[in-house]
């Protein structure tokens, strides 16, 4: 079994890759929604939670857990790594394959002021900011959209052109998705793209990263079976997000609990 952490829906976009790619497993996907956004919280703060949710996995029998939110994998997944025996995979903004790839040396790389901060993303940047020009934009309040279902209002749209019409304007053709929220507001993305950029969702090499450390070499990947998924959410207010869910494939039925 599975765990899936994110702060709140923004993970499910990491959950619709792992299921695409391991359709037999079981999941539970735990959204922090109750404490969301992490973009600006403390790490203190978010290690604390990140630990709860650790646990309450633990409880429940996961084998792996996917911290499916480049905020918490900034802030904790050391921290995890060394205080819980549990396989952690976590998420970072695909800085460096945009680096490598880019043919205009010009990437603009949308995360959240925690992901920024974050050593992980800190340190890779060091690495590759003489090769290419970085323009970075926090995106603050897409959060605060995707978990209210606003994929496509005039407000959201307005956002995403601040963040990204620089970043066009100065010939980036790569364009990062540092946060798991964020692939949910593709379709506006890619309208102001236009084409002339690739925007990178780390989403799908994570979960096949996942399959390799689950399965990769082995011959007995259980292909017949059919997995299923439990929703958990800590937020107050049930979920409205239809949009999100048509986005997800399926209707999510949640279980509201406080931890
Ligand atoms: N999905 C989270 C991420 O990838 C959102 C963080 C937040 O709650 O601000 O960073």
């Amino acid at each position: 079994m599975i765990g899936v952490y994110d702060s709140g829906l923004g993970g499910l976009s990491v959950w619709r890759e792992l299921v695409k790619v391991m359709p037999f497993e079981d999941y539970i996907y735990f959204s922090d929604g109750g404490h969301c956004p992490y973009g600006r919280k403390p790490v203190d703060f978010i290690v604390e939670r990140a630990c709860k949710v650790t646990e309450f996995f633990i409880e429940k029998g996961v084998d792996l857990i996917v911290v499916a939110c480049n905020t918490a994998t900034a802030a904790a997944i050391s921290y995890l790594r060394e205080h819980y025996q549990m396989t952690f995979v976590g998420m970072e903004p695909a800085l460096k394959p945009a680096a490598l790839h880019s043919k205009s040396k010009v990437i603009g790389i949308l995360a959240t002021a925690g992901t920024f901060k974050g050593k992980l993303y800190q340190n890779t940047l060091a690495k590759y900011r003489d090769d290419v020009e970085v323009i970075e934009a926090r995106g603050d309040g897409l959060v605060e959209a995707v978990e209210s279902g606003e994929l496509h209002s005039e407000s959201t749209v307005s956002l995403l052109h601040k963040y990204i019409d620089p970043m066009m304007e100065k010939g980036a053709d790569h364009i990062v998705l540092g946060c798991t929220h964020y692939p949910f507001l593709m379709e506006e993305i890619e309208k102001i793209v236009d084409g002339k950029a690739v925007i990178i969702d780390p989403a799908p090499p994570v979960s096949r990263h996942v399959y390799d450390l689950l399965y990769g070499g082995k011959s007995d990947v259980p292909s017949d079976r059919k997995g299923s998924t439990v929703f958990y959410s800590t937020c107050t207010t049930p979920y409205k997000a239809d949009i999100l869910e048509r986005s997800c494939g399926q209707p999510l039925q949640w279980r509201y609990l406080s931890l």
